[in-house]
């Protein structure tokens, strides 16, 4: 099994580092071949996404991704900014079903800016659509900027556009997921979408709403994007699974994971047609907080675990880290992000350091270590 490795920019490289040394540890058989993205290829190479790193990607079993991006490249053309690393990976690998599970944990259920009992136990799983919507309408990197600006431009536009195997094949995985996770007992399916205003998304509910047919074991409901937004965070707990289109999803995946206390606990997967996968925390480069070893690296020792269970088929592996994060927790160490009055704050690298010996099952002791438990 080979898998790349690609760290990205900002705190990319410092979570990644944590992420691999828990791999290191499982003593499991596979090469990690590391790749540079985003900003960081832009500078050696040129380009965001090179060929190189392309085919690493391509020729491995399953890619693990830290994160892209910095202000400092908000002047480049479009083409070469460090996002189009991942809507490139996410296009040429085919990866439309993007999982973002948002789960609060019992000891974190006061890192939540909402009121403990409506997130307590929260356990949602958002599914959004990756390679289509305006994401990848036309047209989109065809004109060349001056300095960040379109010079005499008088209109900018995106087409939003799906069609109808596009919506079909990510509605299947939403009402497969919703019967996995119910372990066959029904579960729900919220499609989210905006059919009052928008044609594609119209189109979006016919489409769902006639492969639900398959499913009558499944709940569906529609919801208006606004409403969901707005359902989020008065009632998190009354949804399951939530599917819905790129756009939509990259803005209720931030709101959603925030509902758990920190966005810099969620992973997510990002799968093909056959399960192969890219998988990255849901976080992004926080270049605010790069290089100062702050950045909760659980989020991506978490992604590497779903990596284990969806694409490699370790699931024992993959349940050993997420019992050793959560024994972390229950010891009291806390990054910055959910660090609560009672708690200790702890850097990256102490984190990632927790994480490996509760793996080996020792007692987790810190340089302070008051809240030493087993
Ligand atoms: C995400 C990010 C990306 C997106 C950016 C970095 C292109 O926000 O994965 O949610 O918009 O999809
Ligand atoms: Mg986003």
């Amino acid at each position: 099994m080979k898998i790349a490795i690609l760290p990205g920019d900002g705190i990319g490289t410092e979570i990644m580092a944590e992420a691999v040394k828990v791999l290191q540890v499982l003593d499991l058989d596979f090469t990690l071949e590391t790749a540079l993205v985003g900003g960081a290829a832009y500078e050696a190479h040129g380009h965001p996404l090179p060929d190189s790193t392309l085919n690493l990607a391509k020729a491995a079993d399953a890619v693990l991704f830290g994160a892209v991006g910095d202000w400092k490249y908000d002047k480049l053309d479009r083409p070469l900014r460090p996002e189009q690393a991942i809507l490139g990976l996410r296009k040429h690998l085919g990866l439309f079903a993007n999982f973002r599970p948002a789960i609060c944990y019992e000891q974190l259920t006061h890192a939540s800016s909402l009121k403990p009992e409506l997130v307590a136990g929260l356990d949602i799983l958002l599914i959004r659509e990756l390679t289509g919507d305006i994401y990848f309408g036309q047209p989109r990197g065809r004109r060349v900027a001056v300095d960040g600006h379109f010079p005499g431009a008088e209109e900018a536009f995106d087409t939003m556009r799906y069609s109808k195997p596009e919506i079909e094949r990510i509605a299947h995985v939403a009402f497969q997921a919703a019967r996995r996770r119910s372990g066959g007992q029904g579960g729900k399916v919220t499609s989210v979408d905006k059919a009052n205003v928008l044609e594609t998304f119209q189109f979006w509910r016919d489409v769902v709403t006639e492969v639900h047919a398959q499913y009558p074991d499944v709940a569906l409901d529609h919801m208006y994007v606004d409403n969901a937004a707005m359902q989020l965070v008065k009632a998190p707990k009354a949804f399951d699974v939530v599917v819905t289109g790129n756009m939509f999803g990259d803005i209720l995946s931030d709101e959603a994971a925030m509902l758990t206390g920190s966005i810099g606990m969620l992973p997510s997967a990002s799968l093909d047609k056959a399960n192969k996968g890219l998988y990255e925390p849901s976080h992004g480069s926080a270049p605010d907080i790069a290089g100062k070893g702050v950045a909760n690296p659980l989020a991506t020792i978490l992604s590497a675990a779903m990596m284990l269970r969806y694409t490699l088929n370790q699931v024992e592996a993959a349940d050993r880290i997420e019992s050793a994060v959560s024994t972390v927790l229950s010891a009291g160490l806390r990054t910055g992000d959910i660090w609560s009055e009672g708690t200790q704050r702890v850097g990256t690298r102490e984190m990632g350091d927790a994480v490996v010996v509760a793996l080996s099952g020792k007692t987790i002791t810190t340089r302070t270590s008051d809240i030493t438990k087993s």
